[in-house]
């Protein structure tokens, strides 16, 4: 497995160009599934993730051709072959579970594995299933998958309220109710960017959509859904990852194509925190102020709050600030896997229960650390970028599923990055 090899190397200074977002990218692809005509997913980024939902589509039947060093998708699920998608495609990546929706609403069936749970909490999909069943799916679950079948009319319109937010679950009853007959309102829906991105995208395929990015979503049915060509939104999560290179570092650095509404929550927490966040037609420059930075308190929470897929981040920023911070975890159940990683580089993290409170030392010590899950990932790195001396980060496998190019991009700001290949083992 290859490792992240890091040394502290002062300011960093220049550009670093935003990719198109992984988790709006992993919602659009499966729309394929809700017409047979061709949908073109511009700006798309180029990480493992996709490559993964690609096969998925591909195994269903369905065409993904990756066009354009990939920033380009073309597919089509004119005609699909299979209505299974496997537990060994499904176990690598839980947004799998976003080809059921469609699927059962244009084609009647399908057959889903069940996710299963992951590094970072054990992440159910019951909303998912009791946002179809209330549009009359029949589901049955057997052997670890969900057998699903429409009534014989199609999917009916039907009035949903989620109790808690689920960012999957709002998509996965989106795509579903442009094809179910008569009105869906999803109440308590994810109010998130990606949403937005995807309702744009199915209202350009002739979906009819009213709400998106508020807390209620009125979709009224149509018959059927035609193709079209659409740009994915920009990731507001590698967005603000690279933002707290320069806020660790110091200098100054622009984020090419970073728009401040996608990140008007964090942006908040970073100026608190003494580091300045500008916008301008080009993107969003951030630089550290003289000095220290200050301790801010965070609590994670959906869209438009500061983002969970930020929190792992956030913390390798608090490390070194001046005080104490108190960061709450309110989405996942196990998403500190980084902080006893931190530990090793010497931060001072208590950790109890969904509370993680930081107390800022002076300057951090590499060593080696573990990778844990995507985002746990690049907080290492961002806390190697400032440490004294060399870190090595392992098992950046995590790392390839949500950032491209990441060693490519804060090199180009002067960071003392580089990634070592894995020597191939010989018998
Ligand atoms: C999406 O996951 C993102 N993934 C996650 O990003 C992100 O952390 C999360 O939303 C929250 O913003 C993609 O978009 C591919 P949820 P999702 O349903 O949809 C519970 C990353 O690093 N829940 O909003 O799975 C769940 O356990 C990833 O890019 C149920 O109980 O998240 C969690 O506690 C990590 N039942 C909470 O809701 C359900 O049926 C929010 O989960 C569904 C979710």
């Amino acid at each position: 497995m290859d490792t992240i090899l890091v040394r502290g190397n002062g300011p960093l200074n220049g550009e670093i160009p935003i990719a198109g977002a992984k988790n709006a990218c992993l919602t659009l692809m499966p729309a394929t599934l809700l017409t047979d005509q061709p949908l073109t997913l511009t700006n798309a980024p180029r990480l493992s993730d996709i490559r993964t939902m690609t096969a998925l589509l591909g195994s269903l039947g369905a065409e993904v051709a990756s066009l354009q060093d990939g920033q380009v998708l073309a597919l089509s699920s004119h005609d699909l072959t299979s209505h299974t998608a496997d537990y060994d495609i499904v176990r690598k990546m839980r947004a799998s579970i976003l080809v059921l929706g469609p699927m059962l609403a244009r084609d009647g069936h399908a057959i889903v594995s069940l996710p299963g749970g992951c590094a970072i909490g054990a992440r159910p999909v019951d909303l998912h299933l009791r946002a179809l069943q209330a549009m009359g799916a029949d589901l049955d679950l057997r052997e670890g998958y969900v057998h699903a079948k429409a009534p014989a009319g199609g999917l009916r319109g039907a009035v949903i309220e989620f109790p808690i937010v689920s960012v999957g679950a709002t998509e996965n009853a989106l795509m579903a109710a442009t094809l179910a007959r008569g009105t869906t309102v999803l109440k308590n829906a994810a109010r998130e960017p990606e949403i937005v991105d995807l309702a744009h995208c199915l209202r350009r395929m002739g979906a009819r959509i009213d709400g998106e990015g508020t807390s209620t979503i009125t979709i009224e049915g149509v018959d059927r859904l035609g193709g079209a060509t659409h740009p994915v939104v920009t990731d507001r999560i590698e967005l603000g990852t690279y933002m707290l290179a320069p806020a660790i570092c110091g200098g100054t650095v622009t984020c090419l194509g970073g728009r401040i509404d996608l990140v008007h929550a964090f942006s908040e927490k970073l100026d608190e925190a003494g580091i300045s966040v500008t916008e301008d037609a080009r993107g969003l420059t951030v630089s550290r102020k003289n000095g220290r930075i200050r301790a801010v308190d965070v609590v994670t929470e959906p869209f438009p709050g500061f983002p969970t897929d930020l929190q792992a981040q956030m913390m390798a920023l608090m490390c070194t600030a001046e005080g104490v911070s108190d960061l709450e975890e309110t989405i996942f159940e196990n998403r500190f896997m980084h902080a006893p990683e931190l530990a090793r580089m010497g931060a001072r993290i208590d950790v109890h229960g969904g509370h993680a409170r930081v107390s800022g030392v002076d300057r951090l010590k590499g060593a080696p650390v573990m990778a844990t899950d995507l985002r746990a990932s690049v907080s290492l790195i961002l806390a190697g970028l400032a440490a004294e001396g060399e870190t090595v980060v392992s098992r950046v496998y995590h790392l390839d599923r949500g950032y491209e190019k990441v060693v490519r991009k804060l090199r180009g700001v002067g960071a003392d990055i580089e990634r070592i290949k894995e020597a191939p083992t010989h018998d």
